[in-house]
C-alpha cells in the first residue's frame, strides 16, 4: 500500500516502517498515526512476517505529536474524538516483536511511541526527552507511565518536570534503550537483530513478547503463573519438538510456526 507519511519495505521475513515527514521532523499527525495503525494491522495478519523495525526519516524518529495540528483542539474534540486512544496506541497491542531504531530526536509522543514498542536499539544522535510541559500540556501517550517505568521515578519526574533531554548514552546508562549504535550502523544492526527475532518460532517469539510485557501489567506471582502457563503450553508446539531435537542431533532448528 503507498501512504502519505510512511515508508514501507520488507526483507524477506522483517518489516520496516519509516515515519517520513522530514521536514517536520515526522511530527505524529493524525494521518501519520492512522496510517501507522493500518500497517500493523496488515503485518499482525500476515504470516509472511516475523519482525517489524520502526524508524524515522531524516534527523528524528518523531519529534512528537504534531503541535500545529493540535494546538486547535478544544477539550471536547479531543474528549469526543478520543484523542491518542482512538488509534495511537496500536504499536504497543501488535503482537509481534516490534524494534524501535531511534535515529534523532524522540520527544513527546516520538519517545511514548518509541517506548511502545519492544526494545530501542538507539543512534548515538538519539535524543529522548518529554517536553510537553513547555507546551503547558503533559505527556499524553503513556510517557508518564512509561518512562517511569524504565528510568525510575527520579529521573522521569524530572524529565517531564523540566522537559530536558537526555541523549543516547544516558539513555543507555538508565535503562530506556537496549544498545547505542553508530548512527550509520544503526538500521543495519537494527535489521540483523530483526532477521535473528524473525528466525525463531514465530508463536514462541509472540508468546515470549507477550509474557515480559505481562511483567508491567501484573504482580510477580501472577506474572510467573502467566509465564509458566505458556511455558506449559509450548510443549504442545512442533517447534519445540524441532528446537529440542535439533540441539540433540547438533543441527539448525527449522521451525514451522506450529
Ligand atoms: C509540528 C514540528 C514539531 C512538532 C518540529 N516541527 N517538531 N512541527 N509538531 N512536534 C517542525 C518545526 O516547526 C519546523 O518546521 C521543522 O519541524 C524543523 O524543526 P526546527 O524547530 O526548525 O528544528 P530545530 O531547531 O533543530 O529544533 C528541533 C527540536 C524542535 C528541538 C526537536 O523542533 C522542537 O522543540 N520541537 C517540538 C518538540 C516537542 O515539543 N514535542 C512534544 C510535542 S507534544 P518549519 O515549518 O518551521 O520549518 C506531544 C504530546 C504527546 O508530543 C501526547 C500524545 C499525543
Amino acid at each position: 500500500m503507498a501512504y502519505e507519511t510512511l515508508l514501507v519495505e520488507t526483507d524477506g521475513p522483517v518489516g520496516v516502517i519509516t515515519l517520513n515527514r522530514p521536514d517536520a521532523l515526522n511530527a505524529l499527525n493524525d494521518k501519520l498515526v492512522t496510517e501507522l495503525g493500518q500497517q500493523l494491522d496488515a503485518w499482525e495478519r500476515d504470516p509472511a512476517i516475523g519482525c517489524v523495525i520502526l524508524t524515522g526519516a531524516g534527523r528524528a524518529f518523531a519529534a512528537g505529536a504534531d503541535i500545529k495540528e493540535m494546538r486547535v483542539q478544544s477539550y471536547m474534540d479531543a474528549y469526543g474524538n478520543d484523542f491518542i486512544t482512538r488509534n495511537w496506541e496500536r504499536a504497543a497491542s501488535f503482537r509481534k516483536p516490534l524494534i524501535a531504531a531511534v535515529n534523532g530526536f524522540a520527544l513527546g509522543g516520538g519517545c511514548e511511541l518509541a517506548m511502545m514498542c519492544d526494545f530501542i536499539l538507539a543512534s548515538e544522535a538519539a535524543k529522548f526527552g518529554q517536553p510537553e510541559i513547555n507546551l503547558g500540556v503533559m505527556p499524553g501517550a503513556g510517557g508518564t507511565q512509561r518512562l517511569t517505568r524504565f528510568v525510575g521515578k527520579s529521573k522521569a519526574m524530572e524529565m517531564c518536570l523540566t522537559g530536558r533531554m537526555m541523549d543516547a548514552a544516558e539513555a543507555e546508562r538508565s535503562g530506556l534503550v537496549s544498545r547505542v549504535l553508530p548512527a550509520d550502523k544503526l538500521i543495519d544492526e537494527a535489521k540483523a537483530v530483526a532477521q535473528k527475532i524473525a528466525s525463531q518460532s514465530r508463536p514462541i517469539a509472540m508468546m515470549t513478547k507477550e509474557s515480559v510485557n505481562a511483567s508491567y501489567e501484573t504482580m510477580l506471582r501472577q506474572g510467573v503463573m502467566f509465564e509458566r502457563r505458556l511455558f506449559h503450553s509450548m510443549f504442545a508446539t512442533d517447534d519445540q519438538k524441532e528446537g529440542m531435537a535439533a540441539f540433540v542431533e547438533k543441527r539448525p532448528a527449522k521451525f514451522s510456526n506450529k
